[in-house]
C-alpha cells in the first residue's frame, strides 16, 4: 500500500493556503507544516476551554482530560506508559533540566558519553557537567563520511559511564543510527542512555519501547503539533533521578522533570498528532487496533513514500563538482534530510533558491560540532533540504531544477 500524497496533503492546511501557493518546503528539519487536527484541537482550546485545566466546572475538567489525552494517546503510540511521557516548551529547556537532574545524582570521577555528530541540545547541557567532576567522553565521528561507530563507543565505556547520549539521526548527517544496538551496548556496560529523538520522530513515530533507550526526545513542532518538546523518561530512570519539580509533585512521575507551569493548549493539542495517525493508518486500510502496531503501520508507509522520493535528490547531489553530500548517499540508511557543504557559504544559495519557489535554508543548525568535525566551517554553513512524507514528487521535481540553476 502506498502512501496516498493527496489524503496526506488534505489534512495540512499550509498545501491550501494562496500565500504559500507554488513554494515547496525544504526546510522540514526546522519545523514542519502543522495537520489539521492540531490546529483544530487548539483553535478549540483556545475559543472554548482557555481556563485553568483540572478545575470542577466543565470547560475546565474538558481542557485538563484533553491534556490527559494528549499524554496517553502518545505515550501509546509511542509504546510507553501515560507516566513515562511529558512535555516540556523545548527539547533544549528539557535537557537543561535533565542535566541538571543528572548533575545532583552523578558522582566526582563518574562519566558521561556525549558524541560530536549531535545538536547542540544533546550536548552542551551534558558537557556542562565537567564544572561538577564529571569526566565527559566525546564519541566521535568519522570525519569523512559522518558515521558514528557503535563500536568506538565500546572502547569509552567502563564502569564509572553512567549516562550514554546520541542522537537517532542527527539533523546534519541524516545517517539513522542504530538505536536498539547501541542502547544494548550501554546498557550492559550498565550506563543509561538518552537519545535524541527530534530529526527522527518527523519521519514516524518510533516504538519507544521496544528501541530500549531510558530517555527519548522530540520536538511536536516537527512532528506536524504544536511547539513543545516531548520527553520519555522511563520509570526506573526518572525515579531515580532527584525531582526537578514542586517538592509536592515528586511522586507524580511526568511532573519531575517539567518544572514550568506548562503551556495546556498545546499540550492538549498534542492529541491532534495522534488523530493525525489514526487518520493515515484508517485511510490506508492499517490494523484496526493496538496503538503501537497502528503507529508502526503509519511510520512504514512514511518511510517507504520519502525513501522513493530521496533517492533522486541524493542522485543528483552526490557526484555534484564542488558539492559535498554529507552522510549516506543510500536513501535508506537515513532520513530526508540533506546537507550539502558547498564551496563558499550556503546562506546565499538558500536565498538564491527562493527566487525558484524552495524554502530551504543555510547554516550551521545548531550542529556546530558536528560540522567542525567534518572539516566544513560552520561560518560557511551547510545547503540544508530537508522533506517529509507529505512531499510531492512534484516538489522534489521543482527541487532537482531549482538546483540545476543555482548550483
Ligand atoms: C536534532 C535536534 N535536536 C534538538 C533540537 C532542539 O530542539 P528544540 O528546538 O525543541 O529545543 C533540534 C532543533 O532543531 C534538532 O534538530
Amino acid at each position: 500500500m502506498a502512501l496516498d500524497i493527496d489524503f496526506v496533503r488534505g489534512q495540512f492546511p499550509a498545501f491550501s493556503e494562496p500565500s504559500l501557493n507554488g513554494q515547496a518546503f525544504f526546510e522540514n528539519a526546522g519545523g514542519s507544516y502543522t495537520c489539521k487536527p492540531v490546529i483544530d484541537r487548539l483553535t478549540r482550546f483556545y475559543t472554548q476551554r482557555k481556563v485553568q485545566p483540572y478545575g470542577p466546572y466543565e470547560a475546565s475538567r474538558l481542557g485538563g482530560a484533553e491534556m490527559d489525552e494528549a499524554r496517553t494517546r502518545m505515550a501509546a503510540l509511542l509504546g510507553v506508559e501515560a507516566d513515562e511521557l511529558s512535555f516540556g516548551p523545548s527539547t533544549t529547556q528539557n535537557t537543561y533540566v535533565l542535566a541538571q537532574a543528572v548533575r545532583q545524582w552523578m558522582q566526582p570521577g563518574e562519566a558521561i558519553v556525549v558524541t560530536n555528530q549531535d545538536h547542540e541540545a544533546n550536548s552542551g547541557p551534558w558537557r556542562r557537567l565537567a564544572e561538577d567532576g564529571i569526566e565527559i567522553r566525546e564519541w566521535k565521528l568519522d570525519p569523512e563520511s559522518g558515521h558514528l561507530n557503535p563500536q568506538a563507543l565500546e572502547d569509552l565505556l567502563d564502569e564509572r559511564v553512567r549516562l550514554v547520549c546520541f542522537p537517532h539521526c542527527s539533523n546534519v548527517v541524516g545517517e539513522i543510527n542504530p538505536v536498539t544496538e547501541i542502547t544494548a551496548i550501554a546498557h550492559a556496560a550498565g550506563a543509561f542512555v538518552c537519545v535524541d529523538g527530534v530529526s527522527y520522530a518527523p519521519h514516524g513515530f518510533p516504538n519507544v519501547g521496544e528501541l530500549g533507550p531510558d530517555i527519548y526526545l522530540f520536538s511536536s513542532y516537527k512532528t506536524y503539533g504544536p511547539h513543545q518538546g516531548c520527553m520519555v523518561i522511563r520509570r526506573a530512570l526518572g525515579e531515580l533521578l532527584p525531582n526537578q519539580a514542586h517538592f509536592f509533585n515528586s511522586d507524580v512521575l511526568y511532573k519531575r522533570f517539567t518544572p514550568a507551569g506548562p503551556d495546556h493548549a498545546q499540550i492538549a493539542a498534542c492529541a491532534g498528532m495522534a488523530d493525525y495517525v489514526d487518520q493515515l493508518c484508517d485511510h490506508h486500510g492499517g490494523p484496526a487496533s493496538g496503538a503501537v502496531a497502528r503507529g508502526a503501520f503509519v511510520h512504514d508507509l512514511m518511510r517507504a513514500h520519502e525513501v522513493e522520493l530521496l533517492q533522486p535528490l541524493l542522485d543528483a547531489v552526490k557526484d555534484r563538482n564542488a558539492v559535498r553530500l554529507i552522510g549516506p548517499s543510500d536513501a535508506a540508511k537515513r532520513a530526508p534530510t540533506v546537507a550539502l557543504s558547498l564551496e563558499g557559504a550556503a546562506e546565499p544559495v538558500a536565498a538564491e533558491l527562493a527566487k525558484h519557489g524552495i524554502m530551504a535554508g543555510g547554516g550551521d543548525f545548531y550542529a556546530v560540532r558536528a560540522l567542525q568535525a567534518m572539516g566544513v566551517d560552520p561560518a560557511r554553513g551547510v545547503l540544508r533540504l530537508s522533506f517529509t512524507h507529505y512531499t510531492s514528487e512534484a516538489e522534489i521535481d521543482q527541487l532537482l531544477d531549482a538546483l540545476d540553476r543555482v548550483l
